[in-house]
C-alpha cells in the first residue's frame, strides 16, 4: 500500500480507538493517511491522536474558520486513492446510503467516488435494524465494500453481531480496494524462525548463526498475501511484525511445544528455524567455574520437530535444509524421511546466502519430484517467490 493516499473516516462508535491501530499499520506499510472525524467520533478519541499518528491535520469541520473554508472534501475527491470508514456507525451508513450530506463526513462520502470500505461497529439491535440492513444493501449495490461485523461480546456486554471486524479482515479489505492479490486470504500460516539456545549452564548456551531474516520475510509476505500468520521465533534481533501473531521461544523444546500447539489448523507450515540438533545432556543449575582442566559437554539429540508433527497436521509442510555439502542428497533424504511436501535447500558456506545474510539462493525440492532454483536475491523477494511457487505446485 506504499504511497497510496487513504482517507480514514472515523465516526462515533465506542470502537473508534481501534482506528488508531489501523492508521498506524497503514502508515507502516508506507501509505499516506488523512483522517476525518465526525463530531460524535471526537467524543471517543481526541483528534490530536490521529494528527500525531498521520502527521497530517485532522479534518473535522465542513465550514472551518480558515480561508480555504470547507473545500477540503472537494480537493480530496481528486487526490484520494481510497476511503475507509472505520468504525462506521449505523447513523453514517444510513445517511450515506440515502444521500444525506449534512456534515463533513456525509458530505465527503457523497462527493467522493473512490473505492470505499465500511467497517461497521454497533449494538446488535442497530445492526439488525431493517433501516441499517437496507442501507448496507444499497451501499454494496453501489460498489462499496461493507464488511460484516463480528459476532461476540459487545461493549454493552451483550452477545451478538456488531463488533468491529478483526484488523486482519479490515486490512485485507483495504488491500482488495487496490486489487492487491490475496492468494492466502482465509488461510492460516505457521512460520518458525531464528535459532534456538540450549543451556550449558545458567549463563552459557549453544546456539547457531541464524538471524531469523528468512523466516521473518516469509511471515511478512504470507501476511501481505492475506494469511493469518503465527510466527514462532527463537531469539533474534529483528522487530516483531505488525499483524502477525508472535510467539517467542528460546530452546528447541519450547519451540517443539509451540509448534505442536499451533500446527493442527495451519494450512501451510514454513519450518525455517535453525533448531538445535543437540542440547547439553545435564546442564548444572550453577555457573561452571573456570579451572585449568579441559572440559567436555555431553550432548543429547534434541527432538526432531519436523518428524514429531508428521501426521498431526493437514497443512503443507515446507522445511528448510541448511547444508555445507551434499545438499541435494540431504534435501532428497529429508523430503522422504521427514514427511515434508517441500524442502528448501540453502548453503551456509555460500557468500550472500544462508545464515545472517540479507540475500539468499535456494533450491526448492518438491514431493512430486520437481526441483527449481531461485537465483540469489533479497530474502523478502525470495520469500515471495517461494510462496508463489508453493501455491502453484
Ligand atoms: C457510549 C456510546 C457508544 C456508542 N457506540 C456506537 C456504536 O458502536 N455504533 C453506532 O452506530 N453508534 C454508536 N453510538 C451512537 C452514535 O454515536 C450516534 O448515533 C451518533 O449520532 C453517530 O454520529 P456519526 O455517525 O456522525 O459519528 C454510541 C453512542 C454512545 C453514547
Amino acid at each position: 500500500m506504499k504511497n497510496k493516499n487513504i482517507l480514514i473516516v472515523v465516526t462515533g462508535s465506542i470502537a473508534a480507538y481501534k482506528a488508531c491501530e489501523v492508521v498506524r499499520l497503514l502508515r507502516k506499510e508506507g501509505a499516506n493517511v488523512q483522517v476525518m472525524m465526525s463530531k460524535s467520533a471526537m467524543e471517543f478519541v481526541g483528534k490530536t491522536t490521529f494528527a500525531a499518528l498521520t502527521d497530517n491535520e485532522v479534518i473535522t469541520e465542513i465550514f472551518p474558520k480558515t480561508p480555504k473554508a470547507g473545500l477540503e472534501h472537494i480537493e480530496m475527491a481528486i487526490e484520494l486513492d481510497a476511503i475507509v470508514v472505520i468504525p462506521a456507525t449505523a447513523n453514517t451508513i444510513c445517511k450515506v446510503a440515502n444521500g444525506v450530506a449534512d456534515d463533513v463526513v456525509s458530505t465527503t462520502l457523497s462527493v467522493c467516488e473512490q473505492p470505499t470500505l465500511f467497517a461497521p461497529a454497533m449494538n446488535f439491535r442497530m445492526w439488525q435494524n431493517p433501516a441499517t440492513l437496507e442501507a448496507v444493501e444499497k451501499l454494496r449495490k453501489k460498489g462499496s465494500i461493507v464488511l460484516d461485523p463480528e459476532e461476540g461480546q459487545l461493549a454493552s456486554l451483550h452477545e451478538g453481531e456488531g463488533r468491529l471486524p478483526e484488523l486482519i479482515d479490515i486490512l485485507n479489505g483495504i488491500r482488495s480496494l487496490f486489487e492487491i492479490p490475496l492468494p492466502l486470504q482465509g488461510k492460516k500460516v505457521l512460520v518458525t524462525a531464528g535459532p534456538t539456545r540450549e543451556a550449558i549452564d545458567p549463563v552459557r548456551f549453544i546456539s547457531n548463526r541464524s538471524s531469523g531474516k528468512m523466516g521473518y520475510s516469509l511471515a511478512e509476505k504470507a501476511k501481505d498475501f492475506g494469511a493469518e500468520v503465527s510466527l514462532i521465533s527463537g531469539p533474534v534481533s529483528l522487530s516483531p511484525i505488525p499483524e502477525v501473531h508472535m510467539l517467542v521461544v528460546e530452546t528447541a523444546e519450547e519451540m517443539a511445544v509451540a509448534v505442536k500447539n499451533n500446527c493442527s489448523d495451519a494450512d501451510y507450515l514454513f519450518m525455517v528455524a535453525a533448531v538445535s540438533d543437540y542440547s547439553p545432556a545435564d546442564p548444572p543449575d550453577k555457573k561452571i567455574k573456570r579451572d585449568s582442566e579441559n572440559k567436555s559437554i555431553e550432548l543429547k539429540p534434541a527432538l526432531d520437530i519436523l518428524k514429531s508433527i508428521k501426521g498431526k497436521t493437514k497443512g503443507k509442510i515446507i522445511a528448510f535444509a541448511l547444508e555445507t555439502h551434499d545438499g541435494e542428497v540431504e534435501a532428497q533424504r529429508k523430503l522422504v524421511e521427514k514427511g515434508a511436501d517441500f524442502i528448501i535447500l540453502n548453503y551456509a558456506n555460500e557468500k550472500g546466502a544462508g545464515f545472517e545474510s540479507s540475500t539468499n539462493r535456494v533450491t526448492i525440492f518438491s514431493k512430486s519430484g520437481n526441483q527449481i532454483e531461485l537465483k540469489k536475491d533479497r530474502k523478502d523477494r525470495i520469500a515471495k517467490k517461494i510462496i508463489e511457487y508453493i501455491l502453484n505446485n
